[in-house]
């Protein structure tokens, strides 16, 4: 038996160095920049600069970037019954939206491409536990029940899931939710999932200074948080990796042009609409989408 466990953890161990462990221990290693010599490498780029563009036209609004990790949150002017509301929104949108890169891994698969099938399986696991992260993060700092977190992701879920599915093309990108985009479009949209992730270093060290100071969460209550002030430096330059090794033709390249700027586009009308609802008592309809974590 014990001979037997030990052949299992050498084949394991084995299985392991065939996958894709070196490629990404190249993207993760200090200075890489090989994206910029692949076939969408003049894509990404753009994309970046597009990004970078947005953040210094609009970073002196209370509003950006996104609903939950705004300067309204940063200088302590939610009220904790408002982030507490406001981490429920943020928590069903990330348990109805985070998986659905495993529609991409399995496209990739289907489309005989092990390489960005497994790529998007690393990602998915590492955003599962973060999920898992926010999961303890809420209940234990605001007290939510499991009955009240999975109920508010559920009837969200419940309504996306039956959506016919429909042919993709750039011009939809606009009113397209991403659990449908990532669902009914190709494999290569996750790497737009990735790239747009480029943001969170940033609002996570803001975030986290804020839940300390203004709303008393403790050093075990911000494992979420803590873990977003760096893990997306990587994530993102999985997001290099995909879109510059595979966004190759004319109309891939358009189509994740489109969804990136779609996503950041929707993420921003999104909060300003969630947070004038917040402020103002009104009732929220908009679906909350873009980069959620
Ligand atoms: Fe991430
Ligand atoms: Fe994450």
């Amino acid at each position: 038996m014990e001979e037997a466990v030990k052949k299992a953890c050498e084949m394991e161990r084995q299985r392991a160095y065939s996958t894709q462990v070196s490629l990404l221990q190249e993207i993760y290693s200090s200075g890489w920049t090989e994206w910029r010599d692949m076939p969408g490498g003049q894509l990404v780029q753009d994309l970046i600069e597009w990004d970078d563009g947005i953040m210094r036209d609009n970073r002196d609004q209370p509003w950006f970037p996104k609903f939950f990790a705004n300067p309204y949150v940063w200088n302590g002017e939610v009220s904790s019954e408002q982030l507490r509301q406001i981490e429920l929104s943020h928590f069903s949108s990330l348990t109805v939206n985070g998986p659905t890169s495993v529609f991409s891994s399995t496209k990739a698969y289907l489309d005989g491409n092990r390489e960005l099938s497994e790529l998007s399986n690393w990602w998915t696991l590492d955003e599962q536990t973060h999920e898992e992260m926010h999961h303890y993060q809420v209940t234990k700092h605001f007290g939510f029940s499991e009955e009240q977190l999975f109920a508010v992701a559920d009837k969200k879920l419940m309504e996306l899931k039956n959506e016919k599915v429909r042919q993709i093309d750039k011009n939809m990108m606009r009113t397209l939710n991403k659990f449908l985009a990532l669902r009914d479009g190709p494999a290569i949209l996750v790497g737009v999932m990735m790239l747009i992730e480029r943001e969170n270093p940033w609002t996570n060290q803001n975030s986290a200074k804020a839940y300390k100071k203004h709303y008393g969460f403790t050093d075990d209550e911000l494992v979420l948080t803590n873990v977003h002030t760096y893990i997306d430096i990587f994530h993102s330059r999985l997001g290099q990796y995909v879109i510059g090794r595979y966004a190759r033709t004319a109309e891939e390249q358009e189509l994740v042009r489109a969804f990136y700027m779609s996503q950041k586009q929707k993420q921003m009308e999104n909060s300003k609409v969630y947070l004038d609802s917040l402020f103002h008592g009104k009732k929220l309809e908009v679906s909350l989408d873009g980069n959620i974590g």
